[in-house]
Parts: structure tokens; C-alpha cells; sequence
């Protein structure tokens, strides 16, 4: 028989939180793009905190936004403590506005965001691995690695919650959208992991709405919280490891750190 540590693990998952137009998600976005960098390709000279979501009609149908609204990472291979390889493969849900109307790319059937972001099976024929912004236009220059078959079905969400002050942004509009996107998310009854993007920047008022937002009684001892710096490569894969074992039903289960002990003993 197989040991456990013999067996590979393959978990797809889908990193979502407030996306939109600048009226909903004020001067800039929640990490969701540098978080997925970070996990994805960790080396520091591969990290990018300048990522697309103001684009072209051309690059909104090019091979690799491909006229979605999410963009498929790519995987990646990480050990847990116990031994386990689990492979990561991983897509950001996000919204992509057209640079001449400033409003949200139109595809087929578009529901909003907040149900959208929920999808556990997706589909998108030849879409291309995003790398980074400038591989737009001139994708033949990069890796190209396919959506594999043209299908991603979701095991695992991540949920962000930026807890850093953001101009145009309130943080009421954020708790709203979010507490929405969880109890769609909650309806798949797929794990899900919450976290704070940015704690190298967070404003103490933001973490305390944060912590009672999964106090919630629809949220509560469901939701791991963990506390995140993609900026500072603080618990981003501690995120990830701890998604993966609860899809894996895992007993072994890795110590939650918050991020102040983290960033010291990094
Ligand atoms: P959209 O896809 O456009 O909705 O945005 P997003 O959620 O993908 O956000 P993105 O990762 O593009 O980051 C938005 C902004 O937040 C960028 O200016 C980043 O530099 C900044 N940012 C992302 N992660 C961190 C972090 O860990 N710390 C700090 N201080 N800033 C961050
Ligand atoms: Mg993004």
C-alpha cells in the first residue's frame, strides 16, 4: 500500500475578494494578482506588484484573459510539513474593465461578480497561463502552458480581505461585498480559507472588522483566518497549506501564525 506521503495531491483553487469597477474597488486592488504571483512563482526577480485589470478590447480577447474574467495562474508544487507534495493549481476571479469606457468587459451571460466568483466548474478552450502584464500582445515571447483541457473545477476557495486603507475605498463597501461573496461561496460547500492581504500596511480598524466579520454566526468556525503580506511573502503559503489539507479531510493540520510573529521569524 501507498504511504501517505506517497501520494500526490492536486488542488485546484480560485483566489477571489472585491473586484470591479474603481467606483466599487477605489484607487487600486485587494492583492489578489500579487498574492497569486507570489505563491505561484515565489522567487523575489519574478514577483510583479503591477498587474493587469484595465485593458484593451485586443487584450481582452487575446489568448490570455481570452475573453473571461479570470486568469488561470498556472501550478506549482509545495511540500507540507507532514511530507505531503501537494500540486496547486490556481486562478484569480477577477473583473477586467475596458480602458475606453471604464466600464466591466461584456461577456455572454454576466452575473455579478459576487455569485460569479463562485463558480466551481470552469471551462475556457485554449487559454494561455498568465505570466505577467507584459507578456500581453507578445505572448509567443513567454512560456505558453494551456488551461489544461480547457477545464478548472474548484476544490478550495480564498477569500481576501485587504486591511489596508485604500483611497475611494470604503470599508463598508468592502465588508458588504465580502460577507455576500462568502455566503455564496459557503453555498458550494467547498473549504474556504479567509485572509488579510497587505498586514505590512494594515490599519488597526480594518483588522478589528476583519476578525468580527468571521465572527459572524454564518461564518464562524468555518473560516480559518490567516494574515498575509504577498509584499513581504509573509504567511502566503501557509494560506495555501492550510486550504489544502482541509480538502484533503487532513487530521495533521499546520499551526496558523499571525502575522507579526510570522514577519519576525521569517
Ligand atoms: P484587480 O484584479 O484589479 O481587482 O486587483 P487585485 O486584487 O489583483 O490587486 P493587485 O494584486 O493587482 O494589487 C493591487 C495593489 O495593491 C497594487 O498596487 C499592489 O502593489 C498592492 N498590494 C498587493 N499586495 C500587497 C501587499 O502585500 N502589501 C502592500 N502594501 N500592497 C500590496
Ligand atoms: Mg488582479
Amino acid at each position: 500500500m501507498a504511504r501517505k506521503t506517497d501520494i500526490a495531491r492536486y488542488i485546484n483553487v480560485s483566489v477571489v475578494g472585491l473586484s470591479g469597477v474603481e467606483k466599487d474597488k477605489g484607487h487600486s486592488g485587494v492583492g489578489k494578482s500579487c498574492l497569486c504571483n507570489r505563491f505561484i512563482r515565489s522567487h523575489a526577480d519574478d514577483y510583479n506588484v503591477d498587474h493587469i485589470s484595465v485593458l484593451s478590447q485586443t487584450d481582452f480577447s487575446g489568448r490570455v484573459v481570452n475573453n473571461d474574467h479570470f486568469l488561470y495562474w498556472g501550478e506549482v508544487i509545495k511540500k507540507s510539513e507532514e511530507g505531503v507534495d501537494y500540486h496547486f493549481s490556481l486562478i484569480e476571479q477577477t473583473e477586467f474593465i475596458d480602458d475606453a469606457s471604464f466600464q466591466s468587459f461584456k461577456g455572454g451571460k454576466m452575473e455579478p461578480y459576487v455569485k460569479r466568483c463562485a463558480a466551481t466548474k470552469i471551462t475556457s478552450a485554449e487559454k494561455l497561463m498568465y505570466i505577467c502584464k507584459n507578456q500581453l500582445g507578445i505572448e509567443k515571447e513567454y512560456e505558453q502552458k494551456l488551461l489544461p483541457e480547457g477545464k478548472f473545477n474548484v476544490d478550495g476557495f480564498i477569500c481576501l480581505f485587504d486591511v489596508s486603507i485604500v483611497p475611494s475605498r470604503s470599508l463598508e463597501k468592502q465588508i458588504e461585498i465580502v460577507s455576500n461573496i462568502l455566503n455564496n461561496l459557503l453555498k458550494t460547500k467547498k473549504p474556504i480559507v479567509f485572509i488579510t492581504t497587505k498586514n505590512d500596511d494594515a490599519d488597526p480598524g480594518y483588522l478589528r472588522e476583519a476578525d468580527k466579520l468571521i465572527q459572524r454566526k454564518e461564518f464562524k468556525g468555518v473560516l480559518p483566518l490567516v494574515e498575509t503580506s504577498a509584499h513581504e511573502n509573509v504567511n502566503v503559503d501557509l494560506a495555501f497549506m492550510v486550504l489544502a489539507q482541509m480538502v484533503d479531510k487532513c487530521k495533521f493540520r499546520t499551526k496558523i501564525i499571525p502575522y507579526v510573529e510570522a514577519a519576525r521569524i521569517r
